[in-house]
């Protein structure tokens, strides 16, 4: 029993439930016993006061702008780290030694290739799919390809599919975008970074040499720490609940990217920059600010709120910086860029913004960057699932190694019918 409880009187019953406390943030009511004790279910659509699980992976302070990776401030690791050692930090809880690194990013890079079929698999889509669409499709294809590793209670099996996954991705996604623009996939080079691997699948031809841009490969590398992982939210709690069932990972991380597309998710990058085209010039700003605001209008400022963030997304200010990186390195200057600090600016010193607590979030700049590198809109959200699945492998294998790990499944406040009799179809 927890020193501290919480009582609750329902029914005329009195019960006390233990609560727990985690290293940090707050402390949780836990009520595993509740419905056994009352009969009573509680009720918490959207999940916005439940706690799914216990994680030791990644913290988040919402009212602070906090995110910790293992209890690394993003902003450290977005700046000094690269995505290879943020993969191994969350896979393995603390950071590698110079060897440890070494041997990881290696074997990664003995898993990037795709067994050779799957490359027929891309040729019954459409050239107009959207990546997304080929994503989901290819990623949960690969359980039919590589079984030697879907067998989950085996720690080894779990790790290879991991790896394979994290590998994988890149070549996945740069497929998916060769397929739709009719040029020849590229196979991975294994003396390039795992960053600059991805760039060149995605943007070299076998005509010519491709020279990795150290900039663009840094700020590129970047994004993807930036999106590793972040938490319980919609798509990695939908990767935990597809495999609490004992689902293997690759349908598991396909179930994550069909989540991860929805555009209250990972597609707001793609929305978000649809949005400032269609602004256009900061003139237009007021306008659109007061469609946002205006309850009848379904317009949202995209890539701005978000669930857990009440202050500044931390990874919005680091991608802010990055779009400057990028512009220079690249002698571009998207007027775009403009009219999002712009629309920012005003969006901040809106009393409606400020009371709702509505700030920028991660995809707020990140398609301002992507589109300066050259990648199209619809390749945004491939490359968020990209650089999540080393989140969701981390998550899910969290979930599977715990040995009090349940199938997930909720309960619900039921207003349908009550009992009542089938009438035959000449009677109704
Ligand atoms: N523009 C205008 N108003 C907004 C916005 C926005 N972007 N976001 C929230 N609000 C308003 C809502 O209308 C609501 O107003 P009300 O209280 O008067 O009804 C209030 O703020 C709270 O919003 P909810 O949707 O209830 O908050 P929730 O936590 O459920 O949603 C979400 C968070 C989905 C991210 C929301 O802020 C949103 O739709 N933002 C735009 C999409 C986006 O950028 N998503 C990316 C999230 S980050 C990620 O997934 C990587």
């Amino acid at each position: 029993m927890a020193d501290k409880s919480a009582t609750l009187t329902y029914d005329n019953k009195t019960i006390e439930l233990p609560v727990l406390e985690g290293s940090v943030g707050p402390e949780v009511i836990d009520i595993r016993k509740l419905y056994g004790q009352t009969g009573a279910f509680t009720y918490d659509p959207g999940y916005k006061s439940t706690g799914s699980c216990e994680s030791a992976l990644t913290y988040i302070d919402g009212d602070e702008g906090i995110l910790l990776h293992r209890g690394y401030p993003i902003g450290q690791l977005a700046e000094q780290s690269n995505f290879m050692e943020v993969s191994y930090l969350l896979l393995n809880g603390e950071l590698p030694s110079k060897t440890e690194l070494d041997d990881f990013s290696y074997t990664i890079s003995r898993h990037t290739m795709l067994h050779e079929q799957l490359s027929t698999f891309y040729r019954g889509f459409r050239r107009d799919a959207h990546p997304m669409a080929i994503m989901c499709g290819v990623v949960g294809a690969l359980s039919a390809f590589y079984h030697d590793s879907t067998d989950i209670s085996d720690p080894e099996q779990r790790k290879i599919a991991s790896h394979r996954l994290i590998a994988k991705m890149p070549t996945i996604a740069a497929m998916a975008y060769k397929y739709s623009v009719g040029q020849p996939f590229l196979y991975p080079d294994n003396s390039l970074s795992y960053t600059g691997n991805f760039l060149r699948m995605t943007f070299g031809v076998p005509a010519e040499q491709y020279e990795v841009v150290p900039a663009v490969e840094k700020a590129m590398d970047r994004i993807f720490i930036l999106h590793a992982d972040h938490e319980q939210n919609a798509s990695t709690s939908t990767v935990r609940l597809a495999g609490s069932s004992g689902a293997n990972p690759f349908a598991c991380i396909a179930a994550g990217i069909a989540c991860l597309w929805g555009p209250a998710h990972g597609s707001a990058n793609e929305a978000a920059l649809n949005m400032l085209r269609e602004i256009g010039t900061p003139d237009k700003i007021p306008h659109y600010i007061e469609r946002a605001k205006d309850k009848n209008d379904p317009f949202r400022l995209m890539g701005f709120g978000h669930r857990v963030y009440k202050n500044y997304d931390p990874r919005a200010t680091v991608m802010q910086k990055t779009v400057r990186e990028v512009f220079d390195a690249l002698k571009v200057n998207d007027p775009l860029f403009e009219t999002a600090l712009r629309l920012e600016e005003m969006a901040l010193s809106d009393d409606y913004f400020k009371e709702k607590k509505l700030f920028p979030n991660v995809d707020f700049y990140s398609g301002v960057i992507l589109s300066a590198i050259g990648f199209p809109t619809t390749m945004f959200t491939a490359l968020f699932a990209l650089a999540r699945t080393v989140g969701w492998v981390a998550q899910w294998n969290e979930m599977i190694s715990d040995p009090g790990q349940v199938i997930g499944r909720p309960r619900q406040l039921y207003t349908g019918p009550t009992a009542r009799d089938y009438v035959p179809v000449e009677k109704r």
